[in-house]
C-alpha cells in the first residue's frame, strides 16, 4: 500500500489540521500568547513587510542550503526552537523531532521543560541536540543542570532569558491550563470529544516535564534569577557553545558577547512573554549591526515558511529556528506530518534561492532584500539596505 499523503503543504495547513485533531486546551497552549496577542501577530506581519528582490539568468541551477555555525557545517538554515512538552502535541513528538534533526542535519533544541529526559533526547538526536536552560533551583540548581547536559554529551547550551517570569496567557488561564493537569469539567469536556488525541496520549503515558522528579518542575516559578552575574558563572562552567535567547535589544546583545556568548538568539518567545515587544525581525538588522560580523546570530519568532527563512538570513540571521509550526504539524499527522512541513520549507527555500539567484544559503544577505520595503502600516522600522551591509562570518 502506498503511504497516505500528507495534507500539510503550508505551516497554515499544519495549524487548520491542528486546530481540529487537538483537544482545545492543548490547541490554545501550543497557539496562544501573552496579553491580547499582538506581539504574536506583530512577528508573523514583519516578514510580509520585507520583500525579496528576484534576480534573473544566473545560473543558479546547483543550490547549496548549508551554514556553517561553530565550527561545523549544518545541512540547513534553519533548526528546531526549543519547545516544553512536544509530546501534548503527539505521542511521539520528541522522538519524531529528534529523528528528523538526525537525519536532515539540523538543530534542535531541547527544551529544559521537554517531555522527554535530555538524555534520550542526546541519544536520539546525536550531536544535533541542543540543551535549552532555563534557569531553576538556583544558581547551584541552574548550573547542576548544565553539568547535567554536559555529562549527556551536550556540546552546545542554550540559556533563555526572556522568562523572568511567566507571562500570564489568556487562553491557558481561561482554560485551566496547568502543568501537571488538573482536570476541569470544561478540560474533561475537551479531552472527551478529542478521544484519538486522548486515547492515544492516554496510552503513551501522559507527559509532563521529565527533566524533573515528578511534581518537582514548576512552570510558574520566577527564573529572574538568570542575570548579568549568572551569565558569567554560566560562562566558567559551561565549556562548549553558549547561546543566550530572548535577545531584542542591541546593547544586550553586545553585552551577552562581552560575557562571553558564543551566539545572540533574537526571539520573543514568539510573543509569548511580553505582548507589547516589538516584532523578533524589525530588531534583527540593529542586533546583527550591533554585533558586526563574526559573532552568530540566531533568531525566531514568526517564521512560518522557506521565504521566512530566507528572509531572516538576508537580515543577518545566521540560521533560523522553526517554533509553532513544527508542533502543529506533528499534532496534524505525526512524523508524516513533520516531514511533509520540514521538506516543503527546505525545498521553497531552494526554489527561493534560484528567483534570487543565489547558489547558498550563506551568501544571503541584504542585496537580497527589495531595496524599497512595504511603507510599514503599523509603525514598524524600516531598516536601510545601506546600513544593512554587514558580513556575518
Ligand atoms: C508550546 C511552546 C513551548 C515553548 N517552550 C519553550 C521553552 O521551554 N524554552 C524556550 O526557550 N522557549 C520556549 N518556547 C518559545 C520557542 O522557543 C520560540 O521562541 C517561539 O515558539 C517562536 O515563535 P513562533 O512559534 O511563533 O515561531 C515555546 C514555544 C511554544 C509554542
Amino acid at each position: 500500500m502506498a503511504p497516505r499523503k500528507s495534507r500539510i503543504h503550508s505551516s497554515e495547513d499544519a495549524r487548520a489540521l491542528a486546530r481540529r485533531r487537538l483537544p482545545p486546551l492543548i490547541f490554545d497552549f501550543i497557539d496562544g500568547a501573552a496579553g491580547r496577542e499582538r506581539g504574536a501577530a506583530r512577528n508573523t506581519v514583519a516578514f510580509d513587510r520585507v520583500l525579496l528582490q528576484p534576480r534573473v539568468m544566473v545560473d543558479a541551477g546547483a543550490r547549496d542550503l548549508s551554514v556553517p555555525l561553530f565550527g561545523r557545517r549544518f545541512g540547513l538554515p534553519f533548526g528546531i526552537a526549543p519547545m516544553g512538552m512536544c509530546n501534548l502535541a503527539h505521542p511521539g513528538a520528541d522522538r519524531h523531532l529528534a529523528a528528523a534533526a538526525a537525519r536532515l542535519d539540523m538543530p534542535l533544541c531541547v527544551s529544559s521543560a521537554a517531555s522527554t529526559t535530555l538524555e534520550e533526547m542526546a541519544r536520539l538526536a546525536g550531536p544535533n541536540a541542543w540543551f535549552q536552560l532555563y534557569f531553576g533551583g538556583g544558581v547551584e540548581g541552574s548550573l547542576a543542570m548544565a553539568d547535567r547536559a554536559r555529562r549527556a554529551g551536550y556540546e552546545t547550551l542554550v540559556l533563555t532569558v526572556d522568562v523572568p517570569e511567566v507571562a500570564r496567557r489568556p487562553r491557558d488561564a481561561r482554560n485551566g491550563f496547568s502543568v501537571p493537569f488538573r482536570m476541569t469539567p470544561r478540560a474533561f469536556w475537551g479531552f472527551a470529544t478529542h478521544p484519538r488525541w486522548s486515547l492515544a496520549t492516554l496510552a503513551a503515558g501522559v507527559p509532563r516535564p521529565r527533566n524533573f522528579d515528578t511534581g518537582a518542575f514548576d512552570r510558574g516559578a520566577s527564573r529572574a534569577g538568570a542575570d548579568w552575574g549568572f551569565l558569567g558563572r554560566l560562562r566558567d562552567a559551561w565549556p562548549g557553545n553558549l547561546i543566550v535567547k530572548g535577545i531584542t535589544a542591541p546593547e544586550d546583545a553586545r553585552r551577552a558577547r562581552a560575557l562571553g556568548a558564543d551566539a545572540i538568539y533574537v526571539s520573543t518567545h514568539g510573543g509569548r512573554q511580553l505582548d507589547s515587544a516589538p516584532a523578533a525581525l524589525d530588531v534583527l538588522p540593529a542586533i546583527r549591526a550591533a554585533l558586526g560580523p563574526g559573532t552568530p546570530v540566531l533568531f525566531d519568532s514568526g517564521v512560518r515558511n522557506g521565504e521566512d527563512v530566507v528572509k531572516a538570513l538576508a537580515l543577518g540571521a545566521d540560521m533560523a529556528m522553526l517554533g509553532r509550526p513544527a508542533l502543529w504539524a506533528l499534532a496534524a499527522e505525526g512524523a508524516r506530518g513533520l516531514d511533509a512541513l520540514l521538506s516543503g520549507i527546505a525545498g521553497d527555500i531552494s526554489i527561493a534561492m534560484a528567483q534570487l539567484g543565489v547558489g547558498g544559503a550563506g551568501q544571503l544577505g541584504p542585496d537580497t532584500l527589495f531595496a524599497a520595503r512595504e511603507a510599514p502600516d503599523d509603525g514598524g522600522a524600516v531598516p536601510d539596505r545601506a546600513a544593512l551591509k554587514i558580513a556575518k562570518t
